[in-house]
């Protein structure tokens, strides 16, 4: 091997390690673990703050969680963390095209908290919701 050679051989396997570092690296970031905080709270559907959730559609906020009525059903609500994944900005549900949406770099998840869009790489936590009469526990 002359050195011309040496050195256009020491290039490709520097590269190819790059590559190889950048690909392992993203692979590491990426979890299909929901992540968010550990809820158990209650919220009253009677109450001005949460009446928008007894029509379709509707949606509130609290203790850090998106409530969203999917559903006419009884039962119909979903809850999600609304801290996003990436880097932890707050998350808002776009009832218009009904996806929940972080402002900071465009993150976007389903009703399933699964990411849909932008660079969040995990899930965001999805809580259990459970009805009694106007009341509402949401726990997870
Ligand atoms: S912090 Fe949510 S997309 Fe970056």
């Amino acid at each position: 091997m002359n050195r011309k050679e040496f050195f256009r051989t020491s290039a490709l396997v520097l590269a190819a390690a790059a590559v190889g570092s950048s690909f392992l690296e993203s692979c590491a970031k990426t979890s299909t673990t929901p992540q968010g905080p550990s809820v158990n709270f209650t919220v009253d559907l009677s109450q001005a703050a949460f009446k928008a959730l007894n029509s379709m559609g509707g949606y509130a906020y609290s203790n850090g969680v998106v409530i969203t009525r999917i559903s006419t059903a009884t039962d119909g609500f979903i809850a999600l963390s609304q801290t996003c994944t990436h880097q932890g900005c707050t998350i808002a549900y776009q009832a218009t095209s009904m996806i929940f949406v972080c402002p900071c770099h465009g993150g976007t998840y389903d009703a399933n908290g699964n990411v849909t869009g932008g660079p969040p790489t995990s899930p965001v936590k999805k809580y259990a919701v459970t009805r009694s009469g106007n009341i509402l526990t949401i726990k997870g």
